[in-house]
């Protein structure tokens, strides 16, 4: 029988709060959702931190705390910071580096004086774990070890450290309220093979145009012999919205793809990526529209989202949970 939709907070809920801050995150199991997605990136002495890029620039004021430490390319490294300086940092709404705006410009105010902190990932799961026991509930973690090539080329290995972590937290079995999600396919199949892993594995898929993951091609995946690849070493998908509904322009309706329909027949579900009300596709008219068209006409079986409330109110009232 099919399982009623997930709500996958995206960075917490980074529609209201700054992305991957404390606050972000108890908004929104607040706000009813089913998983917080988190992303890890590992300092220079080997400790995982909550945190999108691999550099400080656009989301903290790295530059006013620590101006030499950029490198030549302009941009200050997480991985060049002990945990220890990290803590020094203030997270703010996330900035375009060049222009200083708002990405979001209708999200929390870029100016706010308030103190949010980047936190490690021992402390964001004992915040999942101490509102679960307090607010009585079961919300699990969405984890993506961010770039895996990208830290053995800094010589380290974020799947060990991260994988280490969520063990010592009791996170191990595919029963546990784990996710793993990689852009990486060989990142996935060492953690499954050599770490001999069993929590359930998300492959996310990008598109080559992105050049983020060289050597993988995301247009095969999407393939029926793609998939039955894939289906081999994950347990699902996470593809972007729109290699499922694609865009095709205003006034047009989106071209729907097979890939859900496809993941279904090799019996992986599929959490689409990212569901933002301040920043819809041209064919949708409102949230709703776009989360009727990928809950009900699609049957996604979750979605990462911004907006974790306005997802959960939707699926409530469209009877879907
Ligand atoms: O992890 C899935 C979704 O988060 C898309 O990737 O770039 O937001 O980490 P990103
Ligand atoms: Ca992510």
């Amino acid at each position: 029988m099919k399982r009623k939709p997930i709500v996958i907070a995206h960075r917490g809920a980074c529609g209201y709060l700054p992305e991957h801050t404390i606050a972000g995150k108890a908004l929104a199991f607040a706000m009813g959702t089913d998983f917080v997605e988190l992303d890890a990136v590992l300092t220079k002495d080997d400790r995982a931190i909550v945190f999108h890029d691999h550099y400080l620039n656009a989301m903290t004021d790295v530059a006013d705390v620590f101006p030499g430490k950029k490198r030549k390319d302009g941009k200050f490294y997480a991985v060049d910071f002990t945990l220890e300086e990290i803590k020094e940092l203030t997270i703010h709404e996330r900035l375009h580096p060049d222009t200083g705006n708002a990405v979001y410009p209708g999200r929390f105010p870029k100016g706010s004086r308030i103190n949010f902190g980047i936190p490690t990932l021992e402390e964001e799961i004992a915040l999942v774990q101490g509102l679960n026991r307090s607010m009585r509930k079961d919300v699990g973690i969405y984890i993506e070890p961010k770039g895996p090539a990208y830290h053995r080329g800094e010589g380290k290995c974020i799947e060990d450290v991260v994988l280490d972590i969520l063990k010592r937290y009791g996170y191990s079995s595919r029963d546990s309220r784990c996710y793993i999600q990689s852009f990486e396919p060989d990142s996935i199949r060492y953690m499954r093979n050599d770490l001999k892993s069993d929590l359930t594995m998300v492959q996310l898929i990008g598109d080559n145009t992105w050049e983020e993951t060289p050597g993988v091609d995301y247009y095969r995946m999407m393939t029926p012999e793609g998939l039955d690849e894939v289906a081999r070493y994950a347990d699902l998908i996470g593809p972007w919205m729109n290699q499922i509904a694609v865009d095709e322009g205003k006034g047009r309706e989106p071209m729907l793809t097979k890939l859900v329909a496809w993941a279904h027949e090799r019996n992986m579900e599929v959490h689409p990526y990212t569901f933002r009300a301040d920043a819809l596709p041209s064919y949708a008219g409102s949230f709703d529209d776009l989360l009727e068209i990928f809950f009900v006409t699609i049957s996604v079986d979750g979605v990462f989202t911004d907006f974790p409330d306005k997802v959960n109110d939707f699926l409530i009232r469209s009877g879907l949970r």
